[in-house]
């Protein structure tokens, strides 16, 4: 038994796709807008991203970040707690406290590490977190971080969340729930409303991480608590400036005074660097964005709608519901491997999603649309997947 035995079936992983042709990670030569770039010198559509908005390009974010790099430097050089925080973090934790009707707002530098801080700091030996089954990794390393004990329900469904807090008994004043708004891998939502009502009968708290459907769900695009109509049962937001905040951060609003402790109690807050001026500039460009265009989530569920529909009417099976997220199911490697390399070669980018990162063991081509497609993109991506139909032959049901 060695150190490096335990990486043994990554490589293995690896040799499955390489026999198949699949030998590194998709290089973006250049990056032309939001929704194109050049990969393996070919111009391609970018239908695999997380840029919701579409805002990567907006010249309105590009100046604020680059006039914060002009005035401020390109980097903190330090973390929260030490020389880390410049005004503009401060302003930034206050707007989106504002955006979510919040008392209190507090900006980590990425997402998983707001995960990793948030439930790091919340819960200890002791303490429980119910997980949904299906959580993102940060939520699961978030988990172990805290020594709290770990007890998953099955995916989305409230019953088994409800039958396994019954038998916590007097524990569920320590017990928090966690879930998120958008699953990222089949684009499903939580059933938030029958969990904040259970949430609430039992008196646990509930977290929910918007990271899919902060900007997509909603009204305002606060996310799936907004839209469920559920803010005021929700004890934290967590989110991601990766995604329709077209930058890199993470954040947690909640009205409770104690997320203010988090800046003392949370080593993923305390112990790195804290987000350079130019990511909180343009992330408060974004924000400002988010809130002033509702056209551009019109625009967003328009795509996602189409796109869904069309590739349903191929006969390609689909997550459980439209939304930007649009998982193709492919029951094994082979075809998995052949569809995305036949998607390529018609100048699509999608991403391929092998176990045991999906949710059931299969593969996924998961697709994702951005208010910055046009519908002709929406189209040509459509019109890629009909011409590969008949060749792959997904005949399986996964
Ligand atoms: C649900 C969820 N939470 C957290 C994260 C982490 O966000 P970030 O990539 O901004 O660190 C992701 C990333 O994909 C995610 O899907």
């Amino acid at each position: 038994m060695g150190l490096f035995d335990k990486l043994q079936n990554i490589t293995t992983a690896r040799q499955k796709l390489a026999e198949r042709g699949v030998t590194s990670n998709v290089v973006m030569e250049k990056v032309l807008s939001s929704t194109e770039a050049i990969i393996n010198g070919r111009r391609m559509i970018l239908a695999g991203t997380n840029n919701y908005m579409g805002l990567t390009f907006d010249p309105e974010c590009i100046a604020a970040a680059s006039q914060a790099a002009q005035k401020l430097g390109t980097g903190t050089t330090g973390s929260r707690m030490a020389n880390g925080t410049y005004s503009g973090h401060i302003q930034l934790e206050q707007e989106l406290a504002d955006f979510y009707g919040c008392s209190y707002g507090v900006v980590f530098s990425t997402g998983y590490i707001a995960n990793l801080g948030m439930l790091s700091a919340l819960t200890g030996p002791g303490d429980v977190l119910m997980i949904d089954a299906d959580s993102h990794a940060s939520i699961y390393d978030g988990c172990r971080m805290s020594g709290a004990e770990i007890i998953r329900f099955r995916h989305n469904n409230s019953g088994d969340l409800e039958k396994r807090l019954k038998r916590l008994d007097d524990r569920t004043p320590n017990t928090l729930i966690v879930v998120e708004g958008i699953y990222s891998m089949l684009g499903d939502r939580a059933p938030l409303a029958d969990i904040a009502k259970i949430k609430e009968t039992y008196g646990a708290y509930l977290l929910v991480d918007e990271a899919h459907s902060l900007g997509v769900l909603g009204k305002q695009g606060r996310g799936l608590s907004e839209a469920a109509g559920v803010e005021s049962n929700v004890d934290f937001i967590v989110g991601t400036f990766s995604k329709s905040l077209g930058a890199i951060g993470g954040f947690c609003v909640s009205n409770h005074s104690e997320l203010e402790l988090v800046r003392f109690a949370s080593r993923p807050f305390m112990f790195t660097a804290s987000s350079s001026p130019s990511v909180i500039a343009s992330t408060r460009a974004t924000l400002n964005i988010i809130r002033s265009r509702p056209e551009l989530r019109r625009k967003l569920w328009d795509n996602a709608q189409n796109l869904y529909q069309q590739l349903q009417a191929l006969g390609y099976q689909l997550g459980p519901e439209p939304s930007p997220v649009v998982a193709v199911r492919v029951p094994n490697i082979d075809q998995a491997v052949a569809l995305w390399k036949g998607l390529l070669e018609s100048g699509v980018y999608v991403n391929l999603v092998t176990p045991p990162a999906t949710p059931d063991g299969g593969c996924l081509l998961r697709c994702s649309v951005s208010a910055g497609h046009s519908a002709e993109q929406i189209e040509q991506i459509s019109q890629a997947f009909a011409s590969l139909r008949e060749a792959t032959q997904l005949t399986e049901t996964v």
